[in-house]
């Protein structure tokens, strides 16, 4: 029976955010960022691991309590994100067709609900795929001045979330042949390798903390659900 692990690389030191600590440790709700994240991984009944990334360098992750029973910890981030995943992969000892669902630990408004619509849509799935939302918004292309070169029809244009679901043997073979600098997310790396991976409607709620702004909404996201 292939098992599913979800893998949380979490070896980004956050530099967008600007924080004298990487924005996963931020304290949200009384929490670090990224329990909140590893929490709800950990609520999804198919998910048998949940395997967080940090950098060997990481000095913050031994100061907190996780008490999460499914958390194993590997401290073998990489120079991208790309590497961590890929060295996670290696470190976890994953069968070839074990489910390996890796999501950003930045993203921690994400819902049990949208993960088992992602594990149910793509249960049977030879390739795999991720969450996405269709864009919303009308696109525009800028030029070099910040004004408008052109209105980008948007039918047909998604917003790559995560997680993002592949048999663990497919997807460490298209991270090992793709380059670093082409591979901005692991679909990217299965599309390189000429497939295509499955758009599975995620929602707005599960937006990546990026700057100091996004935090108020993530507060009242997660009180919200505390309720
Ligand atoms: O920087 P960004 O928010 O795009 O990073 C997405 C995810 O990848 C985050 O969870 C971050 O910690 C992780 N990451 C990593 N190793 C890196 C860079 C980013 O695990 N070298």
């Amino acid at each position: 029976m292939s098992r599913f692990i979800a893998l949380v690389p979490a070896a980004g030191s956050g530099s967008r955010f600007g924080a004298p600590s990487p924005k996963q440790y931020l304290q949200l709700n009384g929490r670090p960022l990224m329990w909140h994240t590893l929490s709800v991984l950990s609520q999804v009944a198919a998910i048998d691991e949940v395997a967080v990334v940090i950098s060997p360098g990481d000095e913050w992750f031994d100061d907190y309590q996780w008490d999460l029973p499914k958390l194993s910890v590997h401290r073998v981030g990489g120079a991208s994100r790309a590497d961590s995943v890929r060295n996670g992969l290696r470190a976890l000892g994953a069968g070839l067709d074990d489910w390996v669902l890796v999501h950003d630990a930045a993203r921690c408004c994400l819902s049990v609900a949208a993960v088992e619509r992602l594990m149910a849509a793509l249960s049977d799935d030879a390739v795999g795929g991720l969450l996405a939302l269709p864009v919303p918004d009308t696109v525009k292309r800028a030029d070099g001045d910040g004004r408008v070169s052109a209105t980008v029809p948007r039918q047909g244009l998604w917003l790559a979330q995560t997680p993002q679901m592949f048999r663990a043997g497919l997807l460490a073979e298209a991270l090992d042949k793709g380059r670093t600098e082409d591979i901005t997310d692991e679909a990217s790396a299965i599309e390189l390798a000429g497939m295509k991976p499955r758009l599975v409607e995620g929602d707005a709620q599960n937006f990546k903390v990026t700057y100091p702004r996004d935090l108020a909404l993530a507060r009242a996201i997660l009180a919200s659900r505390k309720e």
